[in-house]
């Protein structure tokens, strides 16, 4: 297993504190109050997260299980033999193993992600299941062309593994930078396979957003408490509510702090003062359909090869080949 640092790869607005002063102030400043998603993930975010995917409510992470496990010899043939497979946030590295799995010599896995300290752990009990496999991770902010590390031995073909649906996190024309971003990684005839998350009903997709026992309102509200750790802030937490709903015109499901009351925070000496019913927009999570998500692909340089779905057509895991 060797590691490729950040160093040298260029560094990222998510690395560990470097804005989360800066991007606080500027969303709690603005008319429109928000605070950027990435930064749910500290420790305990982290963990929130992980009870998040176990949820009854939250179908996303065992939807994607199923699929990758019913058709994993199919994606590993669309992949190809000798590849190198470059995971773009690479969390636990469950997923990739069932892939993993049935590949046909995988040159080098290069999980991405960038959080060091998970990454090497979660690579180290990798190699402990696949003791002749490469691992060569990489601390990167994937949203950026991520520096891969040379291949052992020559590579037939890359391809990003990006499943999650954690694209949806991001604004459609940030997708479209980010999956240009891919292709240069890739090079020409590198593949990508992401998973999706699909449009479906609106009691679903708010039920997965705000669960019964409450693990998401405390995984949304920990962004609070974790101003108040890192960043000298004084947010009562009961002054305010996990608030999800689904913007229709927008096809998103968004999160948000809604205040309780008139009142005033501070932040690192700073005063920001909330109105009652006033909002914190704290995460957009957008659905596509397959066309939807195609052509924003399209606009990025890839063409579809093939898709697989539940039966439930709930989440899609999509193939696609870099046309350029
Ligand atoms: C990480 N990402 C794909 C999750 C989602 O479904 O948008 C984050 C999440 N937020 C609340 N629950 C899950």
């Amino acid at each position: 297993m060797t590691s490729v640092f950040a160093k040298d790869n260029p560094p990222g607005s998510c690395g560990p504190n470097g804005s989360f002063l800066a991007d606080v102030m500027t969303g709690l400043a603005s008319s429109h109050k928000s605070l950027p998603a990435k930064y749910f993930y500290d420790a305990t975010g982290s963990k929130l997260f992980e009870a998040i995917c176990a949820l009854e409510e939250y179908y996303p992470t065992r939807t994607e299980i199923g699929i990758l496990e019913t058709y994993a010899n199919e994606m590993a043939a669309a992949i190809g033999d000798n590849a190198m497979v470059i995971e773009y946030g690479a969390g636990s590295m469950e997923k990739i193993r069932i892939l993993l799995n049935v590949l046909t010599d995988p040159v080098v896995f290069v999980p991405v992600d960038i959080s060091e300290a998970h990454l090497i752990a979660a690579a180290r009990g990798l190699c402990l299941t696949y003791p002749d496999l490469d691992v060569q991770h990489v601390v990167a902010d994937f949203t950026k062309p991520v520096l891969l590390p040379a291949p052992p031995r020559p590579v037939a073909r890359r391809v990003v593994f990006f499943p999650g649906s954690t694209i949806g996190n991001f604004e459609p024309n940030q997708t479209v930078e980010i999956l240009r971003s891919i292709g240069d990684t890739i090079g020409p005839g590198g593949g990508l396979l992401i998973g999706v998350d699909l449009q479906k009903d609106e009691d679903r997709l708010v039920r997965a957003y705000d669960d019964a026992a409450g693990v998401t309102a405390e995984f949304n509200l920990n962004l609070l408490a974790r101003i108040n750790r890192e960043l000298d802030g004084d947010f009562l937490l009961e002054r305010f509510r996990h608030v999800a709903r689904y913007n229709r015109d927008l096809q998103r499901i968004e999160m948000h702090l809604q205040s309780l009351v008139n009142q005033a925070v501070r932040v690192a000496s700073r005063t920001f003062n909330f109105t009652a019913g006033e909002t914190i927009h704290t995460e957009n999570s957008y659905k596509y359909t397959l066309a939807g998500f195609d052509d924003l692909a399209f606009r990025a340089g890839f063409r579809r090869d093939q898709h697989w779905t539940d039966e439930g057509g709930m989440f899609a895991e999509i193939f696609y080949h870099r046309t350029r």
